[in-house]
């Protein structure tokens, strides 16, 4: 699939990493359209929506907005994600419940409909879920390690599902960024990162964007239903 003129949708915009994943694809020739809670758009983007995506009502007549105005979505990046600092025995069912609705049951509602628009338009398309290291190995914020483990978990079943459909699935686990989350984490979680990581840093935005791009381009043609680690050697 080449990316010219296709119509990718990636999720999160806001923040640097998804900013970095538009500017990736954007670069290949796709025509990227955000979503983000947040105003904030890229200008990389070719249209911006505002949704929360812990509101399914809110996220289906977002993609039909986006079918209508812009053309059916051949592309779909699941970057945006729900991540707080929070020790376990503080938890609140409430941050238990978004984290879960805007990193698992956003994903999978996404990729059941795009997957439906790519069907559709009867051109084949592709899905990039932007998972975590958290998700294999565990991580201190419990739920956030829970959520992005069941990413990687869809992906690899979505592989088998959606592959007769022409749609690839695949995700990206990171471990340190040096942007966005990587950021807010918990008291010397960044430190202790850095001190096992093999390459001692984190890495910058644009080196999981490019990974994303690879994926979602023809050059990944026969990756589908795996997840790429990308934690510099942990
Ligand atoms: N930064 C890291 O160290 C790191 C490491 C591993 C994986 N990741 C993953 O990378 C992705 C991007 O993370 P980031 O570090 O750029 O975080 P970030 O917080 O900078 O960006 C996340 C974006 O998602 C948006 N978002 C959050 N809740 C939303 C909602 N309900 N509806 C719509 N948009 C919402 C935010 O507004 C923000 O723009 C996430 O999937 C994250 O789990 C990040």
């Amino acid at each position: 699939m080449t990316m010219t003129q296709r119509v990718a949708l990636v999720t999160g915009t806001g923040g640097e990493l998804g900013a970095a994943i538009a500017a990736a694809l954007a670069a290949s020739g796709a025509m990227v359209v955000g979503l983000d809670i947040a105003d904030t758009a890229t200008d990389l983007t070719a249209r911006h929506y505002r949704c929360d995506l812990s509101d399914l009502a809110a996220v289906g007549e977002v993609l039909d907005s986006i079918r209508r105005e812009v053309g059916p979505i051949e592309v779909l990046v699941n970057n945006a994600a729900y991540y707080r600092h929070t020790p376990f025995f503080e938890l609140t069912p409430e941050q238990i419940r978004t984290t879960l609705a805007v990193n698992v049951t956003a994903v999978l509602f996404l990729c059941q409909q795009v997957a439906r628009q790519i069907i559709q338009s009867g051109s084949g398309g592709v899905i990039v879920n932007v998972a975590s290291i958290a998700g294999r190995n565990g991580s201190s914020q419990v739920d956030y390690g829970a959520s992005k483990a069941a990413v990687i978990n869809l992906t690899a079943t979505l592989g088998r599902v959606l592959a007769e459909h022409g749609i690839r699935i695949n995700g990206v686990a990171p471990a340190l960024v040096g942007s966005g989350m990587g950021t807010r984490l918990g008291p010397g979680v960044r430190e202790k990162f850095l001190a096992a990581t093999p390459l001692k840093r984190a890495a910058e935005p644009a080196e999981v964007a490019d990974v994303v791009a690879f994926l979602a381009s023809d050059a990944a043609s026969y990756l589908n239903g795996t997840t790429i680690d990308i934690h510099g050697g942990l």
